[in-house]
C-alpha cells in the first residue's frame, strides 16, 4: 500500500468522522476504487471517478511513470470472478485497440494484475485508455435539452465516420447510446467508445460473444436505440443496425426526446419494429428539412431502406445547411450532393 492510499485513507477516516452522515459512499469510495489503489498504487494515482455502466468504473488517474492523465475502466467487483466478463471484457480491449480512428476511443494498454493483500484472490482486470476531457453526450443533452441543428450534425457526422470505420472492419457496435459517446472538449470532436457488446462479423459465432450466449441472433443492447432486426435477435445484424441507433440519437439531440418510450423493454422492442415515431419535424420544427429527412432516413424499419454505409451518411449530412452561408461550403455542398448522387445512382 502506498503513501498515498495511506493519505486518502486517512483523509476519508477524517472527513468521515467530522462529517458523520458522508460515509464512505458519499466520499466517492467504492470496492473498485480501493482495489486500483491498492494494486496500481506506484503506477497510477487516481484523481477521480468519471463515470460508471453495466460492466465497468471508469476513473480519471495519473500515470505516475509517464506523467499524464488516463481513463482507467476497471471490471465491476460483482464480476471479476466470472471468466466469462472477464473474456468479454478483454474483447472490448482487443476491439478498441485494433481500431484506431479520431473518433474512437484510443487504448494504451490492457491488464489482470493479481491482487497480492491476503484474502483478496481475485485479479483486477482494467483498461487504460486516453482520458477524453469533456462530458458524455448523456450529461451534455441532460444539462442542455436539445441540441442545435450545427452541434447534432456535427455529431451525426463524428459517430458515422468512426461507425463506417468500424464497420469496414466487421465491427458491430450494438450499443450506441449517448453514454456511450464522449465529447472532447480540446478538439470538439464526438469519440464513440464501450465495445463491451460489440460483435466482430468475420469470426462468426466462434467469437467471444456467441461463447457468452451472445450472437448476433440474439438480443443485446439498451432497448431505447435498438435497430428492428436487433430487437427480433436476427441473425446477420450488420452496420446498418448502428446507423439506426444513430438515427434515434439524432431525433433524441433534434428533439430532446426519444422516438419511442414504454414501460418495458418488451413494449419498446415492439415499437421499434411496428410504430412509426411522432414525425421528427414537428417534434423539432426550427430543424433543418434535409437534416430531419436524413435522421428519418437512419430510422427506417426495413435496413435495405437506410443509408447503407457510414460514409453514405456522412455525406447526406453534409448536404444538410449549416446555418451560415459562404462560398467554400457551398463548394462543399455541391460536391457533397455530387457523391450522393453518385451512392444512390
Ligand atoms: N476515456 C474516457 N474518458 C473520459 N470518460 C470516460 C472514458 N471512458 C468512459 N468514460 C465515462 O465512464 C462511463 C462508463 O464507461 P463505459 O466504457 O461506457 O462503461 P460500461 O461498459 O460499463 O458501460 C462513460 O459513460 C463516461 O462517462
Ligand atoms: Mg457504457
Amino acid at each position: 500500500m502506498s503513501a498515498q492510499m495511506n493519505v486518502s485513507a486517512f483523509a476519508e477516516t477524517m472527513l468521515a468522522s467530522i462529517h458523520p452522515a458522508r460515509g464512505r459512499e458519499g466520499m466517492g469510495w467504492s470496492i473498485e476504487r480501493e482495489r486500483v489503489d491498492a494494486v496500481l498504487a506506484g503506477e497510477y494515482q487516481v484523481v477521480r471517478e468519471l463515470g460508471r455502466g453495466g460492466m465497468g468504473v471508469v476513473f480519471l488517474a495519473r500515470d505516475l511513470v509517464l506523467q499524464r492523465l488516463v481513463a482507467i475502466k476497471v471490471l465491476r467487483h460483482e464480476f471479476a470472478a466470472s471468466e466469462e466478463w472477464r473474456e468479454r471484457f478483454r474483447r472490448e480491449a482487443r476491439i478498441k485497440a485494433r481500431l484506431q480512428h479520431g473518433s474512437i476511443v484510443a487504448v494504451h494498454s490492457f491488464s489482470e494484475a493479481v491482487d497480492a493483500r491476503a484474502g483478496n484472490q481475485l485479479p483486477l482486470c482494467y483498461l487504460v485508455m486516453r482520458y477524453v476531457q469533456g462530458e458524455s453526450l448523456a450529461a451534455r443533452m441532460d444539462r442542455d435539452g436539445a441540441l442545435d441543428v450545427g452541434t447534432t450534425r456535427q455529431i451525426l457526422t463524428d459517430l458515422a465516420q468512426a461507425l463506417d470505420y468500424a464497420h469496414r472492419d466487421g465491427i458491430v457496435h450494438r450499443d450506441l447510446k449517448p453514454e456511450n459517446v464522449l465529447l472532447d472538449r480540446d478538439t470538439g470532436r464526438a469519440m464513440l467508445t464501450d465495445f463491451g457488446v460489440a460483435y466482430i462479423r468475420s469470426l462468426g459465432p466462434a467469437d467471444g460473444t456467441a461463447r457468452l450466449g451472445e450472437g448476433p441472433n440474439v438480443s443485446v443492447g439498451t432497448p431505447a436505440y435498438m435497430s428492428p432486426e436487433q430487437c427480433t435477435g436476427e441473425p446477420d445484424l450488420d452496420g446498418r443496425s448502428d446507423l439506426y441507433a444513430l438515427g434515434v440519437l439524432g431525433y433524441q439531440m433534434l428533439s430532446g426526446a426519444l422516438p419511442f418510450e414504454a414501460p418495458t423493454d418488451t413494449a419498446l422492442a415492439a415499437m421499434h419494429v411496428a410504430v412509426l415515431p411522432d414525425p421528427l419535424q414537428e417534434r423539432a420544427p426550427n430543424a433543418d428539412a434535409t437534416l430531419v429527412a436524413t435522421i428519418e432516413r437512419c430510422l427506417e424499419k426495413q435496413r435495405e431502406r437506410r443509408p447503407r454505409t457510414g460514409a453514405e451518411l456522412c455525406a447526406r449530412l453534409a448536404t444538410a445547411p449549416s446555418g451560415r452561408f459562404s462560398l467554400a461550403s457551398f463548394a462543399a455542398k455541391v460536391a457533397a450532393a455530387a457523391l450522393v448522387l453518385g451512392v444512390l445512382s
